[in-house]
């Protein structure tokens, strides 16, 4: 059959309160036209973020009722660690609140004035992170990665000849390699094994440790196994598996493909490393065995990781996403292609030719969705990235609107009327106004900053 349906049924449900285009004009006056600072009983359709949004399943909230909240030894941990440790086999694995707390941790170890880390494209956390040590942030994806409507099948993949370069110019200042998988900044693009290995080997060339930044491996793995030679058969576990031999260590949002609503962790092989981040673990989250976490979150997520790899459900996960983003297509928003696996991301700088970059195209096009059709997306582009550590402002590589779609919590006829919203936009398109920022924070500015239309 054609259709491929949500391989679940629905077992509890939350209520969307209805609003008009009016109420909602009203709310994003008071919220100063930052998405962020709505509530969300105001959203009819919530797509800012895949993080720690999706539902839950049945087995999962059985797991919570065995959670143990011992403070030391829980059992709930080590149930934890060895689910991480079926996918990825590292010795040292550490719990944290969510993934920005692993690159704290990490970072504070190996960063520091002078340092340069390099990734295919750091997510916004991670740069922040990077830089609030005095290190800098490389991106070094490959050019396809850049360009919107490039059909390279793994758009995530890391430059490797540039990579070498900066290993080769740089070596002693470079801590660590990482590698977003997916890589959600460039578009929820997947790396290719054959890229990852690539990475290992400069890495090894160099001396250099490789980690992942593996919030959405499920995702990377599926693709892996629809578009690279010689994988279409095999199990997305031994793909999990292969990625994460190749890596030192990773960090980790578990609110991401581990299906959970809260927790993360960081893990890796050499122990004098692992003590030391420990002991900075130890400062801010807590004890090693539950990290910022309850037991009963440990236990979720160890659920979780078992259902994310399930071949069903990836093939309806990233089936649905492409439902959306092609629908989009059709209706003439331009969107990226291929579609990514967690997120249908539009190119609002080419939708919006009229508004400057630096008047905020991908937020003007954010807002609009959200006053005509409740539907709450994300700006990914210059209010994001705009801001350089020297103050300065410059447009971001591109101006994108990110669809992103919570696991397992919208149906199909949620996407149709995403679409429909779409399609009237995409007809007052020329009409809608560019923004000025009024006032924003020193970093991370998306979250807080306050615009006004011009
Ligand atoms: N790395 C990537 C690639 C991410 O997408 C995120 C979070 C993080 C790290 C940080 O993890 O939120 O648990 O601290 N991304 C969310 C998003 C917030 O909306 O894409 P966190």
């Amino acid at each position: 059959f054609r259709t491929v349906f949500e391989p679940f049924r629905i077992h509890s449900v939350e209520p969307i309160k209805m609003t008009t285009p009016a109420d909602r004009k009203a709310r994003l006056a008071t919220a100063s036209y930052n998405l962020f600072q709505l509530r969300s009983e105001d959203v009819l359709i919530d797509l800012l973020t895949d993080s720690g949004t999706g539902a839950m399943s049945r087995d999962q909230w059985a797991a919570i009722q065995r959670g143990d909240e011992s403070y030391a030894g829980s059992p709930s941990y080590f149930v934890f660690r060895d689910a991480v440790r079926d996918l990825f086999d590292f010795e040292h694995v550490i719990p944290v609140h969510q993934g920005r707390a692993a690159e704290r941790i990490l970072f504070s170890v190996l960063g520091g004035p002078g340092k340069v880390v390099p990734n295919n494209t750091h997510f916004d956390t991670t740069r922040a992170n990077v830089e609030a040590t005095g290190a800098a942030a490389v991106d070094l994806v490959i050019a396809e990665g850049r360009d919107p409507a490039s059909l390279h099948p793994f758009k995530g993949n890391m430059d490797l000849a540039a990579l070498e370069a900066l290993l080769t110019e740089r070596g002693a200042d470079v801590p660590c390699v990482f590698v977003t998988i997916t890589n959600n900044s460039g578009g929820g693009q997947p790396v290719s094994l054959e890229n990852l290995r690539g990475v290992r080997e400069l890495c090894d060339r160099h001396g250099k440790l490789l980690f992942l930044d593996a919030c959405r491996f499920a995702e990377n793995a599926w693709f892996i196994r629809e578009r690279e030679g010689g994988q279409g058969e095999r199990d997305v576990v031994d793909i999990v598996r292969d990625i994460a031999g190749l890596a030192d260590g990773m960090t980790m949002s578990a609110k991401k493909d581990p299906m959970g609503n809260i927790g993360g962790w960081l893990a890796l092989d050499d122990p004098d490393l692992a003590q030391e981040c420990r002991n900075m673990l130890v400062l801010t989250e807590g004890f090693p065995t539950y990290g910022g976490l309850a037991g009963r979150d440990l236990e979720a997520v160890a659920q979780g990781l078992s259902e994310a790899v399930e071949h069903d459900y990836l093939r309806y996960r990233i089936v649905s996403t492409a439902y959306l983003g092609e629908a989009l297509q059709k209706i003439g928003m331009p969107v990226i292609s291929p579609i990514g696996g967690h997120a249908v991301y539009v190119d609002a700088r080419a939708l919006l030719p009229n508004i400057d970059p630096l008047h905020y195209p991908g937020q003007a096009l954010a807002v609009a969705l959200y006053e005509l059709g409740g539907v709450r997306s994300c700006e990914i582009g210059t209010v994001m990235f705009g801001r350089r550590p020297d103050g300065g402002e410059v447009p971001a590589a591109m101006d994108l609107v990110r669809l992103a779609i919570p696991r397992r919590t919208y149906t199909q006829s949620h996407f149709d009327y995403v679409i429909e919203v779409c399609e009237r936009l995409v007809e007052r398109a020329h009409l809608l106004p560019g923004y000025r920022i009024t006032q924003e924070p020193k970093a991370l500015r998306h979250f807080t900053a306050q615009f006004e239309p011009i």
